[in-house]
């Protein structure tokens, strides 16, 4: 019998995505307070909001950074872990009716749908110090405390007023209202570029890499930050709600300006591959092991949910 070699397709990307995510699965489930501990209903709303669900792409963007530039995994789980809490936390207050009044996420009811609007808010809250928390625990070395201490000041500041809070602020007062290009940037770039740039950036700190690395990763991770939002705003308007597992039309519905909605759906598709481009740019003095980042850069632009 004649035996054929069997052509195996390979997708890098998608094993590399596969096995960081049970990485921060695994670990956040190791980490959360049990949801038998006292008060009982807000740890249960925070095991809700966290687990269960995400692409978990902030966790998988630290962890690419770090195992591109040879750090040890283990010391970047805390802040993986840190990262996507921020990022849950942030999503159980941006469905709220207070923000955006969404009553579906990641394919199930919100947090305050099932919870309670208190209860969803004191869950974020909890989520937010918790992050902390985690990054602050540990039998550290002097070394290792002083990157905990630079991971701390890197994820904190980008989800502040100035970060992550500052832009759902620029969010919320800009429904209704005309942006220009540069406000509209400005607002994606803190509401949801602040953390995807803390996510490579505390990757990049556990490998302790040169200065020069760090700002071409910098610039890199504002660019796929940027391009992440741009393709969010055109997935509400080209999707569905099953594959996104949340409303479709939810921008529209509250009429927030989105890239699509000041530049038409082809000038926001050209501006996320513009970014993407610049992102490709700012990694060429790289070389070739960081691209695995790259590939990540053109599922950013590219992703379906
Ligand atoms: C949604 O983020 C909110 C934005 C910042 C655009 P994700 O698209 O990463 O949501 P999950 O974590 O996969 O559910
Ligand atoms: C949310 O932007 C950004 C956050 C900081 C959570 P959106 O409001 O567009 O996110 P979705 O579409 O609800 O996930
Ligand atoms: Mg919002
Ligand atoms: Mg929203
Ligand atoms: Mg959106």
């Amino acid at each position: 019998m004649l035996t054929r070699a069997r052509t195996v397709t390979l997708n890098p990307l998608n094993d590399l995505m596969r096995r960081y995510q049970e990485r921060v699965d695994t670990a956040l489930a190791q980490f959360l307070p049990s949801k038998e501990l006292t008060p009982k209903q807000l740890h249960d709303a925070m095991h809700y909001a966290v687990l269960g669900g995400g692409k978990r792409i902030r966790p998988v963007l630290a962890y690419t950074t770090a195992e591109c530039l040879g750090a040890n995994l283990a010391d970047v789980d805390a802040a993986a872990c840190a990262v996507e809490l921020i990022h849950c936390y942030s999503l159980v207050h941006d469905d709220l009716p207070a923000m955006d009044d969404d009553d579906l996420r990641r394919g199930r009811p919100t947090c305050h749908k099932v919870y309670g609007d208190a209860m969803a808010l004191l869950a974020g809250d909890a989520l937010q110090c918790f992050a902390i928390e985690i990054l602050s625990h540990g039998d550290l070395d002097q070394n290792q405390a002083l990157v905990r201490l630079q991971m701390i000041a890197t994820i904190s500041s980008a989800s502040g007023s100035t970060g992550m809070a500052g832009g759902q602020a620029i969010d919320l007062s800009a429904v209704g209202k005309h942006l220009t290009i540069e406000q509209l940037e400005q607002m994606h770039r803190l509401k949801t570029g602040a953390l995807i740039e803390a996510s490579v950036t505390v990757g990049a700190l556990a490998a302790n890499c040169n200065q020069a690395t760090m700002n071409g990763l910098k610039t890199y991770a504002q660019c796929i930050g940027l391009a992440f939002q741009i393709r969010d705003d055109l997935l509400d308007i080209e999707s569905d709600t099953e594959t996104l597992g949340k409303p479709q039309g939810s921008d529209q519905a509250q009429d927030k300006p989105t890239y699509p909605s000041l530049l038409g759906i082809q000038g926001a598709r050209d501006m996320a591959q513009q970014m993407h481009k610049h992102a490709l740019k700012a990694l060429e003095p790289l070389g070739d092991h960081v691209d695995p980042l790259r590939w990540l850069s053109s599922y950013i632009v590219e992703r379906c949910s």
